[in-house]
């Protein structure tokens, strides 16, 4: 399984993004990880589409653009323009809509030749997701609860990985980028690759290290 690092640029200063991206490439990162925060959806207003329009010059990487916002539908032109490689939208806020929005909103993003993904809270069990696994290019399972970097590893979320692992293989889609997001660290990340995660989403644990390339590695192996 290739196990790739995303580090989330929620945790670098924004006032230096430029040099943050490149020394994210230099340090080994195999994605950008983009934390898209509507103010409603989750407390927190990050940025928008123009965050990856600016970076996007800046590096080869892939940009995971994670829309924690409600109506992603709305959002989904912006970012396939500003060059997101692969979008992301969370289950709730799809299914408050109706219970075709979140596959009508993959198809969206597939529509616009951009890979997609459908993510879940710690709190929706990743069966809920299982009728659309099959259009997803990634699935993202939340280890905390979304809006905020530096929270705890929710550690029910293993068996849930394990699932969606089990599940990848039924569907015949064994490689299946399976993403974990919120609370890894050095320390648990072997854990949650074990379990059968492939993408492993670090914010604090990759800017709060000393060494940024020596946290990405320790991260990946
Ligand atoms: C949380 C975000 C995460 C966050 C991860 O809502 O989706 O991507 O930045 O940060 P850490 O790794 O510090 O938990
Ligand atoms: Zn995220």
């Amino acid at each position: 399984m290739n196990i790739k690092i995303a580090p989330s640029i929620l945790s670098a200063d924004f006032s230096v993004m430029g040099e943050t991206i490149k020394k994210l490439e230099q340090s080994g990162a195999d994605l950008i990880h983009c934390d898209v925060m509507d103010g409603t959806f989750v407390e927190p207003i990050t940025f928008g589409g123009q965050m990856v329009k600016n970076i996007r010059p800046l590096t080869s990487l892939p940009l995971d653009a994670h829309l924690m916002i409600e109506h992603p539908k709305t959002q989904i032109k912006f970012f396939a323009d500003a060059g997101a490689d692969i979008i992301t939208v969370h289950y709730k806020a799809c299914k408050k809509i109706s219970d075709t929005y979140l596959e009508e909103t993959l198809k969206m993003i597939k529509s616009y030749g951009v890979k997609c993904g459908a993510v879940v809270n710690p709190d929706v069990p990743v069966e809920n997701i299982f009728p659309v696994f099959p259009l997803c290019d990634m699935v993202l399972l939340m280890s905390v609860y979304p809006g905020y970097g530096g929270q705890k590893f929710i550690p029910e979320v293993m068996d849930k990985i394990r699932k969606a692992r089990e599940y990848a293989q039924f569907i015949g889609r064994p490689d299946m980028d399976i993403e974990i997001d919120g609370g890894v660290t050095l320390e648990n990340a072997a854990a949650i690759r074990a379990a059968g995660a492939n993408v492993l989403v670090a914010g604090s644990a990759v800017f709060n290290a000393p060494d940024m390339a020596g946290a990405i590695a320790t991260l990946k192996k």
